[in-house]
């Protein structure tokens, strides 16, 4: 049985110098970050601090950060003395700025060393501890900057209820860390080893979404396909868990590895009717050499087998997925095998990027040796073969009918709604009076980027 401690959700002491004052967070990075961030406002709120969306005028500014590229890194470091200049430049007192997530673990107190003050560093286990800590920066008499960092196997967040979904899917955290050791990445590293949040906490979790108003969640993790909570308890036992949460529509889950994607676990995600058919399984690269150099666990056929498999045995089912261009030692030939692979596939959406060495991985002992703009080419050209795939995809879906769910108003058609399906895909209908969360038939008419549009179809 995986260790896990069930988190305190008892109250906790208020500290002192918090109440009336305001905080501020900024998230970077990926769905854990998101997830983190509602959790950092709740452990916030609770201590009787304020949130608002306006940094001039927070007592605290904090930024929960990513790692995962060398560019996110600088933009965070750029964006903390753009805030500190532009408080300067209104004449406001500054605020005590903190740093939170991937870049404190990474980082740690390097980061209270660098030109632009940051007075708070706050790894990705050390939430509990920030209204504390904040408290006593806000001391009249402080220490000059706390920071607390390293991995704790026994702490699990609980995000709020209440908290803001994305897309009208609440995120729910079923564990956390990698095990993997993919050459490429910090991850590891920033998050820690793999531990799982208990079933039943999951389950209560998801039950008190329901219970205020929530329909569809998603389950999150960076692996979330290698969830074992015991021989018994897996992933796709997990899943029919879930799926079996009175009051519950809709299941969806990020991120799969695709070394995870095993049969039986498909033959669920197929017989589940609440679980969406949407796989999103980063395939990384399309070429076995490359591949076997990222320590991915699969090859190129065995992933085509398995979205095959997932073709075959669930309904509807549509694929996204990730991409690395220019991985040290991508050749021509590498980079034409997942170009391919691209169009064999048929994504919806892909997300593609230039590899970017980090500190410490295995990957970084290789050299860096495909040039940046040989880098920028191969993106160029992946993102052209998965607009002209997806243009084919999207093209034979026009006059089909299919079921979606209504959203929000649409951003740039005014009378229209945003519905979307069970495989997430977003449609723009025109809606005289639509009743969010509810789902309708809709004929699609056309598409454009990557939205479709459509019309409600009269149900008997
Ligand atoms: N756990 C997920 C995603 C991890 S990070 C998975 O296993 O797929 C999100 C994406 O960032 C990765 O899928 C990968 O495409 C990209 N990424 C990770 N490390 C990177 C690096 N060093 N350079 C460029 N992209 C990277
Ligand atoms: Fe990184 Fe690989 Fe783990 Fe994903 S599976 S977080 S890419 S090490
Ligand atoms: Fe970035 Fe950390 Fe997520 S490195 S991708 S925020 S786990």
């Amino acid at each position: 049985m995986t260790e896990s401690l069930v988190p305190d959700l008892g109250p906790r002491p208020e500290p002192p110098n918090a109440g009336g004052r305001t905080v501020y967070v900024e998230t970077y990075g990926c769905q854990m970050n998101v997830y983190d961030s509602q959790v950092i406002l709740g452990r916030m709120r609770e201590a009787g601090f304020r949130e608002i969306d306006d940094h001039l005028e927070a007592d605290v500014v904090l930024v929960n950060t990513c790692s995962v590229r060398e560019h996110a890194e600088h933009r965070v470091i750029s964006r903390v003395g753009e805030l500190r200049r532009s408080r300067e430049h209104a004449g406001k007192d500054p605020a005590l700025v903190g740093i939170c997530g991937c870049m404190a673990e990474r980082l740690r107190d390097e980061l209270v060393r660098q030109r632009n003050r940051i007075d708070l560093v706050v790894g990705v286990d050390h939430y509990d501890e920030l209204p504390r800590l904040v408290g006593e920066l806000l001391d009249p008499d402080p220490a000059p900057s706390a920071v607390a960092v390293g991995h704790d196997r026994r702490v699990h967040y609980v995000a709020p209820p209440e908290a803001y979904p994305t897309n009208h899917s609440h995120l729910v955290t079923i564990h956390k860390g990698c095990d993997y050791r993919c050459t490429y990445c910090i991850v590891p590293s920033t998050r820690g080893p793999q531990v799982e949040k208990a079933p039943d906490l999951i389950e209560r979790e998801i039950a008190s979404i329901v219970a205020s108003g929530g329909r569809e969640v998603t389950l999150l993790g960076q692996n979330v396909t290698a969830y074992r909570w015991s021989d018994e308890l897996d992933f796709a036992a997990l899943l029919q868990r879930v799926a079996r949460i009175e009051g519950l529509e809709r299941v969806r889950f990020l991120t799969g590895h695709p070394c995870d994607m095993h049969p039986h676990l498909i033959d669920v995600i197929g017989a589940e009717e609440k679980v969406c058919p949407w796989l999103h399984v980063p395939a990384q690269s399309g070429s076995d050499r490359v591949l076997r150099r990222m320590k991915r666990h699969y090859r190129r056929d065995d992933y085509l087998a398995m979205v095959a498999r997932a073709r075959e045995v669930i309904e509807d089912v549509t694929f996204s997925g990730d991409f690395i261009v220019g991985f040290p030692g991508e050749t021509d030939e590498d980079f034409a095998a997942t170009l391919s692979l691209v169009e064999e596939v048929g994504y919806d959406t892909i997300f593609s990027f230039k590899y970017s060495e980090r500190p410490g991985v295995p990957a970084a002992r290789l050299a860096d040796d495909v040039p940046l703009e040989a880098k920028k080419e191969r993106l160029a050209a992946l993102m052209a073969a998965q607009e002209a795939a997806w243009a084919r995809l999207a093209e034979a879906q026009v006059g089909r009918e299919v079921t979606a769910v209504v959203e929000e108003p649409a951003r740039r058609a005014a009378g229209s709604w945003r519905l979307r399906t069970g495989n997430n895909r977003k449609i723009l209908v025109p809606l005289d009076e639509p009743t969010v969360g509810r789902a309708l038939r809709v004929r699609l008419t056309g598409w454009r980027n990557t939205s479709f549009f459509g019309e409600p179809v009269a149900t008997a």
